[in-house]
């Protein structure tokens, strides 16, 4: 896909002009890429790759560099938000305790599709550790097992429409 998102079934869609005004009001400087990203995720919901390219071309940095930036913070998401979210802790205990490989799993996982699966950093639970934040509720020392039954959890709820809302 190498269109930036429009709103569906709007007869104008406002945002491109928004993020063009806020970065206008920057001075189209590479100096405010983190409140321009902000601006745009917020527009967009997340960071598609045209868009990234965009602001490269407009702020005049290469388009490495704003990857580099929406990349490295954990705040900015490079695909739309799914239906679920998991977020497996790399924090040093986490990742000592198996953490990447839980990641992976998630990753790799069949039944996974209606997740945004993200790794976060430490949160303050080390003595948990593997954390796996499913839903907004931390899921402590995870294994591979129990993420499965996790998942095979909501699928089920997913298939007979009795989701109680957690
Ligand atoms: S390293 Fe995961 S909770 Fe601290």
């Amino acid at each position: 896909m190498d269109e930036i998102p429009q709103t569906a079934g709007a007869a104008h869609d406002e945002r491109e002009q928004i993020l063009d005004r806020a970065m206008a009001r920057h001075h189209n400087s590479g100096d405010a890429l983190i409140e321009i990203l902000h601006t745009a995720q917020q527009l967009y919901g997340y960071l598609p790759a045209p868009l990234l390219k965009k602001i490269a071309r407009r702020l005049m940095l290469p388009p490495s560099r704003v990857l580099g930036v929406a990349t490295f913070y954990h705040l900015f998401r490079l695909e739309p938000l799914r239906k679920h979210s998991a977020v497996v802790c790399l924090g040093t205990a986490c990742y000592e305790a198996g953490g990447t490989e839980l990641l992976e799993g998630l990753r790799q996982h069949p039944g996974s599709g209606d997740w945004s699966v993200a790794s976060g950093r430490c949160v303050g639970s080390c003595g948990l550790a593997p954390i796996v934040i499913c839903d907004g509720r931390a899921m402590a020392r995870v294994t591979a097992d129990k993420l499965e039954a996790r998942l095979r959890e909501d699928h089920d709820r997913g298939s007979t429409g009795t989701d109680a809302g957690h």
